[in-house]
């Protein structure tokens, strides 16, 4: 994995049900896919180790900037033949303003920890084929190897890169 540059004005900790409207925010600003609040709900419900927010404060008040949720499922294993626990990347997205301080990277560095400590073998996410910035954060950064293109994934017809990597928590 490459070096992390992380911005220390950025924390990240454990979304609370309270920070639900932030999350909801920011990922009806930055993505199309968008969720009811009872799914946000469930995730946090089932997960919560892995549903993390990443913050900064501004004269004394916090401000949520980012989040990132995660669920687990079993399935064969992208890497073999054995039935395997898999962490599902369900959404990530930072706000516009503060991109490219290391936000995401601190965001996902962490959520694959937490991921991994509720049995995760594997990560696996979807990414549109033309998210350049979030594919070569996956890619570049956090080694994950492109594994088929899912064709018209996307409610509005985009392709998929569906993308996977072993977990090995020495290496995040
Ligand atoms: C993708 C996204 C989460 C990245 O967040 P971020 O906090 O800016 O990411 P980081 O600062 O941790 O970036 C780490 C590395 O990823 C790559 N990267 C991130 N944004 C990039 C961009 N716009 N162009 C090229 N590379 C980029 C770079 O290698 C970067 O390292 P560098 O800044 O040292 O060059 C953010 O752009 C975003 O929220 N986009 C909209 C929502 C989205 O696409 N979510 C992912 C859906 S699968």
């Amino acid at each position: 994995m490459a070096p992390l540059n992380i911005d220390p004005s950025y924390y990240v900790r454990k979304c609370i049900h309270d920070d639900l409207s932030a999350v909801m925010n920011i990922n009806e600003t930055c993505l199309p896919e968008n969720y009811p609040l009872f799914f946000y709900e469930e995730i946090l419900e089932k997960y919560p180790n892995a549903f993390l927010v990443a913050c900064t404060r501004n004269g004394g008040k916090e401000i949520i900037v980012g989040y990132i949720m995660w669920r687990l499922e079993r399935g064969v294993s992208e890497f073999g033949v054995k039935i395997v626990k898999k962490g599902h990347l369900v959404s990530l997205a930072v706000m516009d303003r503060v991109r490219r301080h290391g936000v995401a990277s601190q965001l996902l560095t962490h959520g694959m920890a937490a991921i991994q400590a509720y049995g995760a073998r594997e990560f696996v996410l979807e990414v549109r084929i033309s998210n350049t910035p979030a594919i070569k954060l996956y890619k570049d950064i956090f080694t994950f190897e492109q594994k088929k293109v899912i064709a018209q994934y996307y409610r509005d017809s985009e392709d998929a890169f569906f993308m996977a990597r072993q977990a090995n928590i020495s290496n995040l």
